[in-house]
């Protein structure tokens, strides 16, 4: 396999820095020796089985998950410091959220802004307008009031991506935001992305939809526990790297890691 993206230590400069991260859940191997530069002003997409670890990436990457091994740096910051300078914005997996939780769309995409309020969290004309915009670029504005849990799956995604528009973030994670998601939405979405790029956003996104993958990312990593590849979209949609990340080798099965 080639590495096109393989660079100097000296080179490391990357938005987002993952360095032989390592992490277990008890008996699991979640991740393994995990290294991985994410350039900022690209969408970057992160492809992989069921259970290859990319959740936890981005939960090692936003410090919800402390690896037994490695370090992570954003923006040089790490994890915890990143997080309270409001520098990343993240959208998880629908599975991690409390739907039941009793807050509207509006007050979802308000707490993007939270970083930038005080301790009362009182939101200013600012933080208003930043809700509205965002709630309007995901068009969901006449939803806004609804409760959270009172919205379809791709609404639900939509809210989620509005609150890191409106947070400003540099960094911005998603964790498979097309799941479930109409094609409709899903074209917002990448529009959204792309924009937010090419306006100089890190974009480190997961996506089990390998056909719209040419037209959302830059970029592709292939993770199965290891990064197997990191490169182009063309080149990482290539059978023989396909098939490898997919588990079609006999060595793929993640669950059977230790
Ligand atoms: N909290 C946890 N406790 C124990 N094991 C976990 C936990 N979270 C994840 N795992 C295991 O770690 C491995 C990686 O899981 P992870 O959720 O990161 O995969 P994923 O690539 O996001 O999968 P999917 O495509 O299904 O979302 C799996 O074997 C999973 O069962
Ligand atoms: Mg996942």
């Amino acid at each position: 396999m080639s590495a096109p993206e393989v660079r100097g230590a000296n080179e490391m400069h990357g938005a987002i820095e993952v360095r032989g991260a390592t992490v277990r859940y008890g008996e699991v191997l979640a991740l393994d020796d995990v290294s991985l530069t994410v350039e900022a002003g690209r969408v970057t997409g992160l492809i992989g089985m069921n259970g290859s670890g990319k959740s936890t990436l981005f939960k090692t990457i936003i410090g919800l998950v402390r690896p037994t091994a490695g370090q992570v740096r954003l923006q040089g910051a790490d994890p915890t410091s990143a997080r309270r300078r409001g520098l990343i914005g993240y959208v998880p997996q629908s599975e991690d959220v409390d739907w039941t939780f009793p807050v509207s769309v509006r007050d979802v995409v308000m707490m993007g802004r939270y970083g930038r309020q005080g301790p009362l969290r009182r939101a200013r004309a600012a933080d208003r307008r930043a809700v509205d915009d965002a709630l309007e670029r995901v068009e969901l504005t006449d939803l806004a009031e609804r409760q959270i849990g009172q919205l379809s799956g791709g609404q639900r995604k939509r809210a989620f991506v509005a609150r890191g528009i409106a947070q400003g973030a540099d960094i911005l994670l998603l964790d498979e935001p097309f799941a479930g998601v109409d094609k409709r939405s899903e074209a917002t979405i990448v529009r959204l992305l792309r924009e937010l790029a090419a306006s100089g956003s890190t974009v480190l996104v997961s996506t089990h939809d390998l056909h719209a993958l040419p037209s959302l990312a830059d970029e592709a990593v292939l993770l199965l526990r290891r990064v197997l590849f990191h490169g182009s979209v063309a080149e990482a949609l290539e059978p023989a790297n396909l098939s490898r990340a997919f588990g079609l080798e006999s060595d793929a099965n993640p669950e059977e890691a230790s």
